[in-house]
Order: C-alpha cells, then structure tokens, then sequence
C-alpha cells in the first residue's frame, strides 16, 4: 500500500536498500529478458512472497552515464495503487527506457503517455472526443468485413508466418482505416511500426547501438510529414474519418497542431498494432496448447468469447511494464521512495498474483472475475484502445475458428525477449487435419 511517507522517514540509498535479495533474478539484467516464459514468472513470483519491493540496478547507457535503477512493483495492489495515484507516480519524463530525448520530444511533439495532469488531460479530452461512438461503431462493421478477408486470403495463399499474414494485418488495417490513411501510405507505415518495436526493451550489440537511431528517426520524420499533410488536407475538406475529427475536435478553443498529430499517429501505430497483434499471436499459441479450452471456446462462441480474449490478454500480459517517476516521498510496503525514483509496474507479474487469480497459471477462459491489468492498473493512463483491441480479437478469432478449418500454431512462437512487451516475432502455423 501507499501513503504518504511519516515526517522523519529516512530516504533511499539508491541500491543500497531494497536492494535484490540472493536467488531472486536481476530484473535489470537483459540476459533475463531472454529466458523462457516459464522461468522469468518463477522469478516474478518469488519476488511477489517478499514484503517490500526490491530496487534493481541498471546498466548505464555509457560509462560517463551514472548507473540508475528501479523498484519492481510486483503486486496486483501496488500496480493499481501507482496506476490511480498519478501525482505521486508522474508518467512524465517518460514511461519507456530510454526515456525520450528532450529534443526528440520538441521535435517530434510529445507522446500522451509521458504527460501529467492538465497537459495530459487536455490532449486525451481531444483524441477520446475523436473516439465518438458513430466513429467505434463504423468501425466495428469494418472490424467483421476485414477480420473475413484476412481469413479468406489466407486459406487461398496458405503463407507460414502468422504474425505477418494475420495477427499485423487486422490492427494496423482498422486503425489506418479508421485514421483515412490512403492505401499507398501503409507498406510504409508497417516498416516503420516493425522498426520502432524492434529495439524498445531488447538489449542491441554496439554495432545496432550506433547505427539504427539515426535511421529510425528519418522513418519517424518521414511519418509524421506524411501525416501532417494529410492533416492539411482533412482541415480544408474534412472526411468522416479520425484524423479530420482529431484536426477539428475543439476542447477550450484549442485544436491539435501537426506536431500533436503526429505523435498521436505514431502512438495509435505502435500502442495500437504492436499490442493487439501480439495478442492475437499468443492467444493462436494459446488456444492450440489447450485444445480443451479451444473446443468449449468453438461449442458456443458468442458465449465464451468475451472471457477467451480477457483471458488471452491476462495469461500472455503484451504490455509488460511501464515506469512511473516518484514526485514526493511516499511508501509502498515499508519501503521509503523518494521524489525521482522509477518504479516499474509489472503488469506481467500483477496478472499472475495468486492473492488475485486462482490458479494464476493455468489459461481458463471462463475465469471470472477477471480483472487483469493488462491494459493498465486503471487511472489517467488506462489503455484508450482496450473496447477496440477487444472488438478486434473477438472478430478474428471468430473468423479463424469458426470455420471448421482446423488453424492451429505449430511449435512455440518465437518472442523478441523484450522486457517492454511480450512480443512475438513470428508463429508458424498450419491449416488442415
Ligand atoms: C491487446 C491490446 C492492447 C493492450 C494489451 C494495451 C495495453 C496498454 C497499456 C498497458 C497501457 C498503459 C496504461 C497505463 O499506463 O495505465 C496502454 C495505453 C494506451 N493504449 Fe493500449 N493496449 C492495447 C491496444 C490498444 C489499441 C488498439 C489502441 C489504439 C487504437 C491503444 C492505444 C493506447 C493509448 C493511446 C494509450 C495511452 C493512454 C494515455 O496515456 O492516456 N491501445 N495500452
């Protein structure tokens, strides 16, 4: 739990307390990024047992960097309580590692996820506005007709990776569908999706190091020119589209400029396609490593697919962490924080808390309740996407099982060992008996 730190609390030593006791893997250490699964939640869940969370050492990015760290929250309760109490867990300066660059962020325009308070309210008032209920619904009749195309190509082609044939078509397909993104523009806009997740979380050798920011970040310009003069051009002809709402929705007399635009696009991009289509992938993996669970999903599937999809977003997490900033002295446990330490929340972790879920391992898609945190622990910051991602899943999984095809995953998805989401790279996959 947090509160407010008693007058006279002694501050951290940053490493010293709270530091990893022995047999508890080091969460900083990108070697254990790349464990199995299995291994990596046997941690998590031994960290869970101890009563206060463990501050974690990180490596610094040069060796004229000071090193810094984090405490874990590993608890389903310390994750919602740092989720709903965001003056005391500022998402600003950022919520990724690296935190984003002073001058990216001027350039580029500031993402939502890394502001506070009004500034963050304000530019999350414009877009929900943009969100209406006509667009959602609009979009849902696209979501079936999309869902079902992507199903029919791919028994006609029969391709072997998932991850590219299926699980990045539907997400990116309804958001560019939904933004008014011309055709010829989204080849590109995958590209730059794919390398902008490649490197989040994933420790890169020195070569990678100095070679791809430079690139990414021309990929990035190119994007956010070709979004601003769409953007242009929905201001003087508006379409029934997302990005003519967003230019013209007005909250106290203040519209989004081409830099907002843009970093709202790439966000939409990466926060909305990356997530979903990992998703997609893991629940295909999951559904086939149980082929119980599969078939009680397939006898009755308007019954069971609101848990199947809760529960595939549970048991696989696809957002693994996100960082908060401490702004004034606070506990959580006995543990003292002090204004600028980074907890990072495990979602990963929260949804496997036994004081929560029974059987927290086992993958039940008639769990109920169910109230994972896999689109965040609530708050500000709760996942704008979560009603689209699950109308999205609901549709494809439909599509894929439905049809008596027998689509199946073959093997274990390969996964990119990122500590930032569970990604998966690819998933082979067959068709038939
Ligand atoms: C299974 C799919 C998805 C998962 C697991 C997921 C997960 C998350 C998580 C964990 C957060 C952070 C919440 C917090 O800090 O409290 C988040 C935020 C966000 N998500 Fe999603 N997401 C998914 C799909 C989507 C989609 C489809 C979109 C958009 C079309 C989207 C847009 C966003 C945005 C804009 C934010 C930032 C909200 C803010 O800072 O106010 N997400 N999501």
């Amino acid at each position: 739990m947090t509160v407010p730190a008693r007058s006279g609390a002694v501050g951290r030593t940053a490493g010293a307390s709270g530091t990893a006791p022995t047999g508890v893997e080091d969460l900083a250490d990108p070697a254990f990024w790349r464990q199995p699964p299995a291994d990596r939640l046997a941690a998590f869940a031994r960290l869970r047992e101890l009563a206060d969370p463990v501050w974690f050492t990180e490596r610094p990015a040069s060796r004229r960097k000071p090193a810094r760290g984090f405490y874990a929250l590993v608890k389903h309760a310390d994750v919602v309580l740092a989720s709903r109490s965001p003056k005391v867990f500022a998402s600003s300066p950022g919520v990724t590692t690296p935190e984003p660059a002073r001058w990216v962020r001027t350039l580029f325009g500031d993402s939502m996820v890394n502001l506070d308070g009004a500034e963050h309210a304000r530019l999350r008032k414009i877009v929900s506005r943009a969100f209406t209920p006509r667009l959602l619904a609009e979009a849902e009749r696209d979501i079936d007709r999309v869902a079902a195309q992507i199903v029919d190509e791919l028994l006609a082609d029969r391709p072997t990776d998932f991850v590219t044939a299926v699980a990045t078509r539907l997400p990116l397909e309804i958001i560019c569908n939904m933004m008014g993104v011309p055709e010829r523009c989204r080849p590109e806009i995958v590209d730059r999706v794919n390398h902008a997740s490649e490197y989040i979380g994933v420790d890169r050798g020195l070569k990678a190091r100095l070679r791809v920011p430079g690139r990414g970040l021309r990929a990035l310009a190119r994007m956010q020119r070709m979004v601003a003069a769409i953007g242009r051009a929905r201001r003087h002809s508006p379409g029934d589209d997302l990005i003519s709402a967003l230019v013209h929705a007005d909250v106290a007399g203040q519209t989004l400029g081409s830099r907002q635009l843009g970093s709202f696009f790439s966000l939409l991009m990466v926060a909305g396609v990356e997530t979903t289509r990992n998703a997609i992938a893991h629940g295909l993996s999951l559904l086939t490593e149980h082929p119980e669970q599969r078939a009680l999903l397939v006898s009755d599937y308007e019954r069971h697919a609101d848990g199947a999809v809760e529960e595939i977003v549970r048991h696989s997490t696809p957002i693994i962490q996100f960082r908060r900033t401490v702004t004034t002295e606070c506990t959580v446990g006995s543990r003292v924080l002090c204004p600028g330490d980074k907890v990072v929340l495990f979602y990963a972790s929260a949804n496997r808390d036994g004081t929560v879920f029974r059987d927290p391992d086992r993958f039940d898609i008639t769990r109920s309740p169910n109230p994972h945190l896999g689109y965040g622990g609530g708050g500000p910051h709760f996942c704008l996407g979560a009603h689209l991602a699950r109308v999205e899943m609901k549709a494809l999984f439909r599509e894929l099982l439905t049809r008596q095809v027998n689509l199946r995953a073959v093997g274990l998805p390969e996964l990119a060992g990122s500590n930032f989401d569970n990604r998966v790279r690819s998933l082979q996959f067959a068709i038939g008996p």
